[in-house]
């Protein structure tokens, strides 16, 4: 996987990463913005954007892309942003628009809120379908029966028609992303998923650095906000013991050290916060940071094989496809 080197500011060279196909540069630091309360994604994504991101992470389902919307809108209009080409936006089909007839209907409704002409990546969010209209999925009969591969190439449809530019997936185990290249004509140009110290994941990473597949690790610093962490057996990441040493050896926080490490693999990252110092620190803070081969080392002892990812458990109730329609199923083991 090629990691380079580009300029983002005067100031700060962020790291990009090529998408296969297109060969676009996807900054390898990008903005989230799940989780924000009303009002406050669009102050974080202002502040993102006058520090240097240039890359935003958004996502039907997070339902504030008007919010993150407006701000991009005004980051252009006052200069802040030089030009749209200048950002790499990227958004995902909700698991209530995998019928390739709602497809279309799934991205211009983030098109539309978000107030852009184009993503330059739209992802599979879920490799699950809910019935048209479920929004979180509590019982199997809102579980949709729709193949991945079908929901696939109506979103290669979508790049023919210039509204995204490269499309991927997200939280796809190896198995998922089999069923999507036994029928895309198209490359996968990224997969995101959770993937940090305790949830290392080395396979499904090796085998989309062989497919050529880029990979967005999401909640990096262990997804402390997300409600779900609770399904973590470990106590939070950022208060592991080798984190903080690490940390206090290079003087900086353990959470500069996950995002650092995640850069490293290399995968991009998209930490979220809503405050001004931490969406600076986990840019600033996290390029000025070069972890040694000792503390690589040390990190990858932290891996806890037998964990279960926030996004992949069983009792993950809209997503337990499993526990929905009793199939076996290789995400649970
Ligand atoms: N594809 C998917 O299914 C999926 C799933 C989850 C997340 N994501 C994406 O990944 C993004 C990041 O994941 P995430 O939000 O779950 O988790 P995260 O980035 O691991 O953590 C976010 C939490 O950490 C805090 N935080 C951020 N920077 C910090 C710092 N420097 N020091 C201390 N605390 C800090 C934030 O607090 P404050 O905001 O209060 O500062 C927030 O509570 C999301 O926003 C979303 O865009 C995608």
């Amino acid at each position: 996987m090629l990691l380079c080197l580009a300029t983002a500011t005067a100031a700060l060279t962020t790291p990009t990463l090529k998408l296969p196909g297109t060969g676009d540069a996807m900054p390898a630091i990008g903005y989230g913005t799940w989780l924000s309360k009303k009002g406050e994604v669009y102050e974080g994504t202002k502040a993102a954007l006058a520090t240097g991101y240039k890359h935003i992470d958004e996502a039907w389902v997070y339902m504030n892309e008007a919010e993150v919307g407006k701000a991009i809108s005004e980051s252009l209009a006052d200069g802040t942003l030089a030009s749209r080409e200048e950002l790499f936006l990227t958004s995902k089909l909700w698991n209530n628009f995998h019928r390739p007839e709602l497809v279309r209907q799934g991205v211009l409704e983030s098109i539309q809120a978000l107030g852009v002409e184009y993503l330059d990546m739209y992802l599979c969010h879920f490799p699950v379908a809910f019935t048209p209209g479920t929004v979180e999925a509590s019982s199997a009969d809102q579980v949709d029966d729709v193949p991945l591969g079908a929901t696939w190439t109506a979103m290669e449809k979508l790049v023919d028609e210039g509204l995204v530019k490269n499309i991927g997936v997200s939280n796809f185990e190896i198995e998922d992303l089999k069923v999507v290249q036994a029928v895309a004509t198209k490359p996968i140009a990224c997969n995101q998923f959770e993937t940090h110290p305790y949830y290392q994941r080395q396979p499904l990473l090796d085998y989309c650095t062989e497919h050529g597949i880029v990979v967005t690790a999401h909640s990096s610093m262990g997804g402390a906000a997300n409600a779900m962490s609770a399904f973590h057996a470990s106590p939070p990441l950022a208060q592991d013991a080798t984190i903080r040493q690490i940390a206090s050896k290079h003087d900086t926080t353990a959470q500069a050290v996950l995002l650092a490490w995640a850069l490293t693999r290399p995968t991009a990252i998209i930490p979220k916060s809503i405050t001004p110092a931490r969406i600076a620190a986990n840019l600033e803070a996290v390029l000025a940071l070069t972890l040694d081969a000792d503390d690589l080392a040390a990190i990858a002892m932290l891996d806890k094989p037998g964990l279960e990812g926030c996004y992949c458990h069983p009792k993950t109730p809209w997503l337990g496809r499993s526990e929905f329609t009793g199939k076996t199923d290789h995400y649970y083991g």
